[in-house]
Protein backbone atom coordinates (compact mmCIF):
# COMPACT_ATOMS: atom_id res chain seq x y z
CA UNK A 1 0.00 0.00 0.00
CA UNK A 2 1.16 3.74 -1.46
CA UNK A 3 1.46 5.45 2.16
CA UNK A 4 0.87 9.75 1.32
CA UNK A 5 1.20 11.59 3.62
CA UNK A 6 -0.52 15.11 4.34
CA UNK A 7 2.69 16.93 3.05
CA UNK A 8 1.97 15.37 -0.45
CA UNK A 9 -1.72 14.93 -0.42
CA UNK A 10 -3.79 16.64 -3.10
CA UNK A 11 -7.32 17.21 -1.78
CA UNK A 12 -8.32 17.23 -4.99
CA UNK A 13 -7.82 13.79 -5.60
CA UNK A 14 -10.93 12.31 -3.83
CA UNK A 15 -8.97 9.29 -2.00
CA UNK A 16 -6.88 12.89 -0.67
CA UNK A 17 -9.20 15.08 0.71
CA UNK A 18 -8.92 13.48 4.08
CA UNK A 19 -5.73 13.93 6.25
CA UNK A 20 -3.26 10.67 7.53
CA UNK A 21 -5.20 10.41 10.14
CA UNK A 22 -8.65 10.31 9.08
CA UNK A 23 -7.35 7.76 6.35
CA UNK A 24 -5.94 5.99 8.60
CA UNK A 25 -8.98 5.62 10.97
CA UNK A 26 -10.96 5.41 8.06
CA UNK A 27 -9.12 2.64 6.57
CA UNK A 28 -9.36 0.43 10.12
CA UNK A 29 -13.39 0.62 9.60
CA UNK A 30 -12.56 -0.44 5.13
CA UNK A 31 -10.60 -3.84 7.18
CA UNK A 32 -13.34 -4.47 9.79
CA UNK A 33 -16.63 -4.49 7.28
CA UNK A 34 -14.60 -6.03 4.58
CA UNK A 35 -12.99 -8.88 6.53
CA UNK A 36 -16.79 -9.46 8.09
CA UNK A 37 -18.80 -9.05 5.12
CA UNK A 38 -16.00 -11.48 3.15
CA UNK A 39 -15.52 -13.66 6.14
CA UNK A 40 -18.41 -13.28 8.74
CA UNK A 41 -21.14 -13.59 6.29
CA UNK A 42 -21.16 -16.35 4.18
CA UNK A 43 -20.35 -18.33 8.05
CA UNK A 44 -23.36 -16.86 9.76
CA UNK A 45 -25.34 -17.77 6.57
CA UNK A 46 -24.01 -20.65 6.50
CA UNK A 47 -25.24 -21.37 10.25
CA UNK A 48 -28.95 -20.35 9.52
CA UNK A 49 -29.18 -22.63 6.49
CA UNK A 50 -27.73 -26.03 8.01
CA UNK A 51 -30.14 -25.03 11.35
CA UNK A 52 -32.96 -25.75 8.68
CA UNK A 53 -35.28 -22.95 10.88
CA UNK A 54 -36.13 -21.38 7.24
CA UNK A 55 -36.63 -24.70 4.92
CA UNK A 56 -39.93 -24.41 3.27
CA UNK A 57 -40.95 -27.62 5.18
CA UNK A 58 -41.09 -25.02 8.19
CA UNK A 59 -43.72 -23.24 6.35
CA UNK A 60 -42.30 -19.47 7.09
CA UNK A 61 -43.25 -16.85 4.66
CA UNK A 62 -40.82 -14.46 4.09
CA UNK A 63 -43.61 -11.98 4.50
CA UNK A 64 -43.56 -12.66 8.09
CA UNK A 65 -40.93 -11.22 9.24
CA UNK A 66 -41.28 -11.35 12.96
CA UNK A 67 -41.51 -15.09 12.24
CA UNK A 68 -38.72 -15.53 10.75
CA UNK A 69 -36.92 -13.12 13.26
CA UNK A 70 -37.69 -15.57 15.68
CA UNK A 71 -36.83 -18.26 13.92
CA UNK A 72 -33.64 -16.93 13.02
CA UNK A 73 -32.23 -15.43 15.87
CA UNK A 74 -31.69 -17.70 18.57
CA UNK A 75 -29.37 -19.62 16.18
CA UNK A 76 -27.50 -16.60 15.46
CA UNK A 77 -27.12 -15.25 18.46
CA UNK A 78 -25.44 -18.93 19.41
CA UNK A 79 -22.78 -17.84 16.72
CA UNK A 80 -19.59 -16.30 17.58
CA UNK A 81 -19.00 -14.80 14.26
CA UNK A 82 -22.40 -12.98 14.23
CA UNK A 83 -21.94 -11.88 17.87
CA UNK A 84 -18.38 -10.20 16.50
CA UNK A 85 -20.46 -8.88 13.30
CA UNK A 86 -22.79 -7.33 15.15
CA UNK A 87 -20.71 -5.38 17.52
CA UNK A 88 -18.41 -4.17 14.79
CA UNK A 89 -21.01 -3.38 12.13
CA UNK A 90 -22.83 -1.16 15.20
CA UNK A 91 -19.78 0.13 15.91
CA UNK A 92 -18.23 0.57 12.35
CA UNK A 93 -21.37 2.61 12.27
CA UNK A 94 -21.46 4.73 15.04
CA UNK A 95 -17.94 6.28 14.53
CA UNK A 96 -17.75 6.31 10.19
CA UNK A 97 -19.41 9.83 10.84
CA UNK A 98 -17.63 11.27 14.17
CA UNK A 99 -14.40 10.43 12.15
CA UNK A 100 -15.24 12.00 9.13
CA UNK A 101 -16.73 15.48 11.01
CA UNK A 102 -13.08 15.70 12.89
CA UNK A 103 -11.29 14.74 9.34
CA UNK A 104 -13.16 17.77 7.85
CA UNK A 105 -12.44 20.34 10.84
CA UNK A 106 -8.83 19.48 10.93
CA UNK A 107 -8.54 20.63 7.54
CA UNK A 108 -11.60 23.01 7.22
CA UNK A 109 -9.46 25.60 5.67
CA UNK A 110 -8.45 23.78 2.85
CA UNK A 111 -11.67 21.71 2.51
CA UNK A 112 -14.81 24.31 2.94
CA UNK A 113 -13.92 26.35 -0.47
CA UNK A 114 -14.17 22.95 -1.78
CA UNK A 115 -17.49 21.84 -0.20
CA UNK A 116 -19.34 25.52 -0.56
CA UNK A 117 -21.56 26.45 -3.58
CA UNK A 118 -21.54 29.59 -5.00
CA UNK A 119 -24.89 30.69 -2.59
CA UNK A 120 -26.76 28.34 -0.13
CA UNK A 121 -30.07 26.82 -1.46
CA UNK A 122 -33.13 28.38 -0.87
CA UNK A 123 -34.95 27.25 2.41
CA UNK A 124 -38.85 26.87 1.76
CA UNK A 125 -39.41 24.74 4.73
CA UNK A 126 -40.47 27.89 7.21
CA UNK A 127 -38.19 25.59 9.68
CA UNK A 128 -41.85 23.26 9.41
CA UNK A 129 -39.91 19.71 9.53
CA UNK A 130 -41.45 16.74 9.77
CA UNK A 131 -40.36 14.75 13.20
CA UNK A 132 -39.45 11.61 12.02
CA UNK A 133 -36.54 13.30 9.49
CA UNK A 134 -34.78 14.46 12.54
CA UNK A 135 -33.51 10.71 13.45
CA UNK A 136 -30.07 9.93 13.78
CA UNK A 137 -30.42 7.43 10.61
CA UNK A 138 -27.33 5.47 10.11
CA UNK A 139 -26.18 6.59 13.31
CA UNK A 140 -25.50 9.85 12.36
CA UNK A 141 -24.36 12.26 15.11
CA UNK A 142 -26.84 14.54 15.31
CA UNK A 143 -28.54 13.40 12.20
CA UNK A 144 -28.98 14.78 8.45
CA UNK A 145 -27.73 18.67 9.61
CA UNK A 146 -25.35 17.20 12.29
CA UNK A 147 -22.03 19.67 10.95
CA UNK A 148 -22.83 22.50 9.03
CA UNK A 149 -20.90 20.43 6.02
CA UNK A 150 -22.60 17.16 6.80
CA UNK A 151 -23.24 16.88 3.03
CA UNK A 152 -19.86 16.77 1.92
CA UNK A 153 -18.50 14.60 4.94
CA UNK A 154 -21.43 12.11 3.60
CA UNK A 155 -20.33 12.14 0.27
CA UNK A 156 -16.94 12.44 0.43
CA UNK A 157 -15.77 10.61 3.54
CA UNK A 158 -18.58 7.97 3.97
CA UNK A 159 -19.41 7.20 0.84
CA UNK A 160 -16.29 7.89 -1.49
CA UNK A 161 -13.65 6.81 1.02
CA UNK A 162 -15.34 4.18 3.25
CA UNK A 163 -18.30 2.81 0.94
CA UNK A 164 -16.64 2.81 -2.25
CA UNK A 165 -14.22 0.53 -0.77
CA UNK A 166 -16.62 -2.00 1.19
CA UNK A 167 -19.31 -2.33 -1.43
CA UNK A 168 -17.46 -1.79 -4.40
CA UNK A 169 -13.98 -2.54 -4.97
CA UNK A 170 -12.95 0.72 -5.88
CA UNK A 171 -15.59 1.02 -8.56
CA UNK A 172 -18.89 3.29 -9.25
CA UNK A 173 -21.24 2.10 -6.15
CA UNK A 174 -23.25 5.08 -8.02
CA UNK A 175 -23.84 3.31 -11.36
CA UNK A 176 -27.19 1.33 -9.84
CA UNK A 177 -28.52 4.88 -9.72
CA UNK A 178 -27.63 5.45 -13.43
CA UNK A 179 -29.28 2.08 -14.16
CA UNK A 180 -32.44 3.03 -11.96
CA UNK A 181 -32.77 6.03 -13.88
CA UNK A 182 -32.74 4.55 -17.34
CA UNK A 183 -35.92 2.35 -15.96
CA UNK A 184 -38.10 4.88 -15.76
CA UNK A 185 -40.98 4.37 -18.35
CA UNK A 186 -40.35 7.03 -20.75
CA UNK A 187 -37.28 8.00 -22.56
CA UNK A 188 -37.35 12.02 -22.28
CA UNK A 189 -39.04 13.88 -19.66
CA UNK A 190 -39.02 18.01 -19.75
CA UNK A 191 -39.71 18.31 -16.29
CA UNK A 192 -38.29 16.08 -13.77
CA UNK A 193 -38.52 16.21 -9.75
CA UNK A 194 -36.17 14.62 -7.86
CA UNK A 195 -37.56 13.30 -4.16
CA UNK A 196 -34.62 13.22 -1.12
CA UNK A 197 -31.64 14.15 -3.48
CA UNK A 198 -29.12 14.40 -0.62
CA UNK A 199 -26.07 15.33 -2.46
CA UNK A 200 -27.38 14.89 -5.63
CA UNK A 201 -26.36 11.24 -6.37
CA UNK A 202 -29.19 10.09 -7.97
CA UNK A 203 -29.77 13.60 -9.38
CA UNK A 204 -26.33 13.93 -11.07
CA UNK A 205 -27.30 10.48 -12.76
CA UNK A 206 -30.64 11.63 -14.04
CA UNK A 207 -28.98 14.82 -15.55
CA UNK A 208 -26.70 12.31 -17.35
CA UNK A 209 -29.83 9.90 -18.87
CA UNK A 210 -31.96 12.93 -19.35
CA UNK A 211 -29.76 15.50 -20.53
CA UNK A 212 -32.78 18.10 -22.34
CA UNK A 213 -34.72 17.76 -19.05
CA UNK A 214 -35.55 20.62 -16.87
CA UNK A 215 -34.56 19.39 -13.18
CA UNK A 216 -36.00 20.23 -9.68
CA UNK A 217 -34.20 18.39 -6.37
CA UNK A 218 -35.52 18.74 -3.19
CA UNK A 219 -34.37 17.62 0.50
CA UNK A 220 -34.80 18.37 4.12
CA UNK A 221 -31.15 18.75 4.79
CA UNK A 222 -29.23 21.70 4.09
CA UNK A 223 -25.65 20.88 4.39
CA UNK A 224 -26.54 18.01 2.11
CA UNK A 225 -28.54 20.44 -0.98
CA UNK A 226 -25.66 22.47 -0.18
CA UNK A 227 -23.05 20.33 -1.24
CA UNK A 228 -25.51 18.48 -4.19
CA UNK A 229 -25.48 22.47 -5.44
CA UNK A 230 -21.51 22.36 -5.25
CA UNK A 231 -21.45 19.28 -6.86
CA UNK A 232 -23.82 20.08 -9.60
CA UNK A 233 -21.92 23.64 -10.57
CA UNK A 234 -18.85 21.70 -10.66
CA UNK A 235 -19.84 19.71 -13.06
CA UNK A 236 -21.50 22.78 -15.00
CA UNK A 237 -25.24 21.50 -14.27
CA UNK A 238 -28.11 23.58 -14.37
CA UNK A 239 -30.05 22.14 -11.70
CA UNK A 240 -32.57 23.52 -8.93
CA UNK A 241 -32.19 22.31 -5.88
CA UNK A 242 -34.56 23.59 -3.06
CA UNK A 243 -35.17 22.72 1.00
CA UNK A 244 -38.55 21.17 1.18
CA UNK A 245 -40.61 18.34 2.55
CA UNK A 246 -41.16 15.56 -0.69
CA UNK A 247 -44.88 15.25 0.70
CA UNK A 248 -45.29 19.47 0.66
CA UNK A 249 -43.33 20.37 -1.79
CA UNK A 250 -44.20 23.98 -2.95
CA UNK A 251 -44.03 23.41 -6.45
CA UNK A 252 -47.15 24.36 -8.70
CA UNK A 253 -49.77 21.49 -9.58
CA UNK A 254 -49.12 20.02 -13.12
CA UNK A 255 -45.91 21.06 -13.18
CA UNK A 256 -43.55 17.22 -13.72
CA UNK A 257 -43.86 15.06 -16.14
CA UNK A 258 -41.49 12.44 -13.88
CA UNK A 259 -41.39 12.16 -9.89
CA UNK A 260 -38.96 10.28 -8.91
CA UNK A 261 -36.75 9.05 -5.41
CA UNK A 262 -33.94 6.93 -4.92
CA UNK A 263 -33.96 5.42 -1.51
CA UNK A 264 -36.06 7.89 0.06
CA UNK A 265 -39.22 6.20 0.89
CA UNK A 266 -37.82 3.59 3.78
CA UNK A 267 -36.91 6.79 5.71
CA UNK A 268 -39.95 8.15 6.52
CA UNK A 269 -43.41 6.30 8.34
CA UNK A 270 -46.26 4.64 5.89
CA UNK A 271 -48.44 7.45 6.27
CA UNK A 272 -45.73 9.72 4.68
CA UNK A 273 -45.12 7.53 2.08
CA UNK A 274 -48.92 8.01 1.11
CA UNK A 275 -48.12 11.83 1.30
CA UNK A 276 -45.57 11.43 -1.11
CA UNK A 277 -47.94 9.23 -3.58
CA UNK A 278 -50.41 12.36 -3.34
CA UNK A 279 -47.89 14.79 -3.37
CA UNK A 280 -46.79 13.49 -6.51
CA UNK A 281 -50.34 13.33 -8.71
CA UNK A 282 -51.05 16.71 -7.28
CA UNK A 283 -47.22 17.80 -9.25
CA UNK A 284 -47.40 15.18 -12.24
CA UNK A 285 -49.01 16.35 -15.55
CA UNK A 286 -51.90 14.24 -16.84
CA UNK A 287 -49.55 11.23 -18.80
CA UNK A 288 -46.60 11.54 -15.96
CA UNK A 289 -44.93 9.23 -14.30
CA UNK A 290 -43.59 8.14 -10.98
CA UNK A 291 -40.68 6.02 -10.10
CA UNK A 292 -40.05 5.35 -6.94
CA UNK A 293 -36.36 3.06 -6.15
CA UNK A 294 -36.61 1.46 -2.91
CA UNK A 295 -36.06 -1.54 -0.43
CA UNK A 296 -36.30 -5.26 -1.42
CA UNK A 297 -40.07 -6.00 -0.51
CA UNK A 298 -39.45 -8.92 2.35
CA UNK A 299 -42.39 -11.44 0.30
CA UNK A 300 -40.41 -11.17 -2.03
CA UNK A 301 -37.07 -11.81 -0.43
CA UNK A 302 -35.19 -15.13 0.66
CA UNK A 303 -35.70 -16.08 4.07
CA UNK A 304 -32.17 -14.97 4.43
CA UNK A 305 -31.93 -11.75 2.44
CA UNK A 306 -35.31 -11.25 4.43
CA UNK A 307 -33.65 -11.61 7.97
CA UNK A 308 -30.56 -10.19 7.04
CA UNK A 309 -32.22 -7.15 5.71
CA UNK A 310 -34.52 -6.99 8.68
CA UNK A 311 -31.51 -7.66 11.10
CA UNK A 312 -29.33 -5.03 9.22
CA UNK A 313 -31.95 -1.87 9.25
CA UNK A 314 -32.70 -3.09 12.90
CA UNK A 315 -28.42 -2.52 14.32
CA UNK A 316 -27.98 0.20 11.50
CA UNK A 317 -30.88 2.66 12.64
CA UNK A 318 -33.08 2.27 9.77
CA UNK A 319 -36.22 3.03 11.76
CA UNK A 320 -38.84 2.64 9.06
CA UNK A 321 -37.13 -0.20 6.84
CA UNK A 322 -39.15 -2.95 8.02
CA UNK A 323 -42.57 -1.06 7.31
CA UNK A 324 -41.14 0.10 3.88
CA UNK A 325 -40.58 -3.53 3.11
CA UNK A 326 -44.06 -4.78 4.25
CA UNK A 327 -46.07 -1.92 3.26
CA UNK A 328 -48.13 -2.77 -0.04
CA UNK A 329 -46.79 0.04 -2.08
CA UNK A 330 -48.56 -0.78 -5.29
CA UNK A 331 -52.17 -0.38 -3.17
CA UNK A 332 -50.51 3.07 -1.55
CA UNK A 333 -50.22 3.95 -5.55
CA UNK A 334 -53.11 3.14 -6.62
CA UNK A 335 -55.20 4.55 -3.52
CA UNK A 336 -53.26 7.71 -4.53
CA UNK A 337 -55.35 7.55 -8.02
CA UNK A 338 -52.21 6.13 -10.22
CA UNK A 339 -52.62 3.69 -13.28
CA UNK A 340 -50.52 1.11 -14.70
CA UNK A 341 -48.45 0.13 -11.37
CA UNK A 342 -45.63 -1.47 -11.87
CA UNK A 343 -42.83 -3.05 -8.89
CA UNK A 344 -39.97 -5.02 -10.76
CA UNK A 345 -36.75 -6.06 -8.98
CA UNK A 346 -33.43 -3.72 -9.84
CA UNK A 347 -31.15 -6.50 -9.22
CA UNK A 348 -31.62 -10.22 -9.07
CA UNK A 349 -32.79 -11.23 -5.56
CA UNK A 350 -35.13 -8.71 -5.34
CA UNK A 351 -33.40 -5.38 -3.36
CA UNK A 352 -33.74 -2.94 -4.42
CA UNK A 353 -37.05 -2.42 -6.00
CA UNK A 354 -38.80 -0.03 -8.46
CA UNK A 355 -42.22 1.45 -8.38
CA UNK A 356 -43.54 2.83 -11.86
CA UNK A 357 -46.99 3.99 -12.04
CA UNK A 358 -49.07 7.02 -14.58
CA UNK A 359 -51.26 9.49 -13.38
CA UNK A 360 -54.22 9.02 -16.45
CA UNK A 361 -55.19 11.04 -19.02
CA UNK A 362 -58.96 12.38 -18.53
CA UNK A 363 -59.72 9.96 -21.35
CA UNK A 364 -58.51 6.93 -19.73
C1 LIG B 1 -30.65 7.75 1.85
S1 LIG B 1 -30.66 9.43 1.38
C2 LIG B 1 -30.84 9.27 -0.37
C3 LIG B 1 -30.23 10.42 -1.11
C4 LIG B 1 -30.23 10.32 -2.63
N1 LIG B 1 -31.54 10.16 -3.20
C5 LIG B 1 -29.30 9.26 -3.15
O1 LIG B 1 -29.63 8.60 -4.13
O2 LIG B 1 -28.23 9.07 -2.59
C6 LIG B 1 -32.26 9.96 1.86
C7 LIG B 1 -32.45 11.46 1.78
O3 LIG B 1 -33.84 11.73 1.96
C8 LIG B 1 -33.97 12.94 2.69
N2 LIG B 1 -35.32 12.95 3.25
C9 LIG B 1 -35.85 12.14 4.19
N3 LIG B 1 -37.13 12.45 4.40
C10 LIG B 1 -37.44 13.47 3.57
C11 LIG B 1 -38.62 14.20 3.27
N4 LIG B 1 -39.75 13.98 3.91
N5 LIG B 1 -38.57 15.17 2.35
C12 LIG B 1 -37.41 15.43 1.67
N6 LIG B 1 -36.27 14.76 1.89
C13 LIG B 1 -36.27 13.79 2.82
C14 LIG B 1 -32.84 12.90 3.70
O4 LIG B 1 -32.55 14.20 4.18
C15 LIG B 1 -31.73 12.26 2.86
O5 LIG B 1 -30.93 13.24 2.23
Amino acid sequence: MTVVTDAQADPRTPGQRIDQRGRAELEFVVALRTGMTGALRPKVRRRIEESGVLAPETGIDTADIVAVREAVDPVVEAAAAHRFQAASLRWSREISTPRGVEAFDRRRELLEPMATPSAPVEDLTDGDVPRYWTYEFHATEGGWDGHDHMGFVHHEMVYQYLLTKIYGGGGDIFALRRAFADRAPADTYADIVDLGCGTGQYTLKLAEAYPEARITALDLSQSELNYAQRRAEDAGLDISFRRAAAERTGLPDESADLVTSYILLHEMPPHAIKSVFAEAYRLLRPGGHVHFGDVGAYATRSGYDAWNDDWDAEHGNEPWWRLAATTDIAEIAREAGFVDVERYELLPGGHPMGTTARKPLQED
